[in-house]
């Protein structure tokens, strides 16, 4: 992948216009939950301030309407924080599309909710050539939102004097595209959650490449049912058990395997206060739901885990938010911590897991990324990473 890099430009006195993914967690006050990605975004700020720029940050939040501004699409919890992070004023600058307003060198102003501006869903042409106009440099630093084509993450790209990647997109592009590209062997992809539906492509895509695809949560409940198993009351989707099937027959005929549960974890139902039972896989009765994997399976899985060259990490298997279907999400985390191998996790609840277990600095790369981190296993072309590598190009 070949895309300029803002740590390539020289940037005294320049207006560096910077598009972030500061999507953060808040909750009904206002209070961000978790900063991660206000902090991934502090490096290409600093690092812009210091080279002697001006800088200006902008994001979404949310999904506002258009040219609606409610209280709660607002960035100033965000400019807060920022400010704090940085040791310097963070001034919240807003309708910057229709005010004139000036930045400093050394200065960093953050440019209210973009998805705020009429025309940037839409990724208008004439919204994309106006922001384009602001700056001397675009850096696209939103891992994020690069599967999003709108007019902060795509249009303006096209129009600014220089478009280049921060370092946090350079960072997620190089960590993912080194385990899709020339990973260390066996490569080992955990993928769970509730639905095949929304992770069949990437399931597809992985089934291609990987050595073993281990699946968990509502996923290995209808490979579960697509091998024969008995599944209870549990969630699956017995419409996609040919799909699953057909993952599973893929991974056999490249001598890989889908390893699925010998063991698991049921209960009546699904509540804090639910009573869980330890159970042999082929025991599963017609009133269990299944809400973790057992013991046998989870040492198996950490095994597995133990002599992989490379992981990639999406989903826990088990609901892990109680503390009685936990063991199994617990069991990898800390595999997945203990492991040689390159390993690398993303999305939401898989982030919310590596917290819980606080393996966060034993994990090689933390994608920021949820769906863009989703879409780039998939190998699908993201549209704010492709328009950056078009002007790479030119
Ligand atoms: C995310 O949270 O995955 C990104 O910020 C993208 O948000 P979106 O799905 O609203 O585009």
């Amino acid at each position: 992948m070949k895309f300029l890099r803002l740590t390539e430009l020289p940037l005294t006195n320049q207006r560096v216009f910077i598009r972030a993914d500061l999507n953060v967690p808040q909750d009904a006050t206002g209070q961000i939950t978790e900063d991660t990605r206000i902090r991934s975004t502090v490096p290409g700020i600093r690092y812009a301030l210091d080279a002697g720029a001006a800088v200006m940050v902008t994001s979404h939040l949310g999904r506002p309407v258009e040219g609606a501004m409610k209280p709660e699409d607002s960035l100033a919890p965000i400019a807060k924080r920022l400010a704090e992070i940085l040791g310097q004023p963070v001034r919240l600058i807003s309708n910057w599309i229709d005010t004139e307003f000036t930045v400093q060198p050394g200065e960093v102003v953050l440019l209210e909710n973009c998805r705020l501006n009429l025309g940037e869903k839409k990724n208008d042409d004439s919204l994309a050539r106006k922001i384009a106009s602001l700056c001397d440099v675009y850096v696209n630093d939103a891992f994020g939102s690069a599967h999003r084509a709108e007019a902060t993450t795509h249009g303006v790209a096209k129009y600014a004097p220089i478009a280049c990647a921060g370092p946090l997109m350079a960072a997620e592009l190089d960590a993912l595209g080194r385990v899709l590209e020339n990973p260390a062997r066996p490569l080992l992809a955990i993928v769970a959650g509730s639905k095949v539906s929304t992770k069949l492509t990437i399931l597809k895509s992985l089934a291609s490449k990987v050595d073993q695809l281990i699946v968990g949560g509502g996923i290995a409940n209808t490979f579960m049912l697509a091998a024969g198993m008995r599944i209870g009351k549990s969630l699956a989707e017995p419409d996609l058990v040919g799909e699953a099937q057909a993952i599973t027959d893929m991974m056999k005929e490249r001598g890989a395997e889908v390893p699925l549960p010998v063991d698991v974890v049921v209960a009546d139902e699904l509540s804090i206060l639910a009573r869980a039972n330890p159970i042999s896989a082929d025991q599963v009765r017609p009133t269990d739901l299944i809400l973790d994997v057992g013991i046998k399976t989870s040492q198996d899985f950490a095994r597995r885990i133990a002599a992989a060259g490379t992981i990639l990490w999406n989903g826990p298997v088990g609901v892990f938010e109680y503390e009685q279907f936990a063991g199994g999400t617990k069991t990898i985390a800390e595999a997945i911590a203990a492991a040689n191998a390159y390993s690398i996790a993303g999305g939401g609840d898989t982030l919310a897991a590596v917290a819980k277990y606080g393996i966060a600095d034993r994990i090689s790369y933390i994608s920021t990324g949820g769906g863009a981190f989703l879409e780039f296993l998939e190998g699908k072309t993201l549209p704010a990473v492709a328009v950056l590598e078009q002007r790479a190009n030119q």
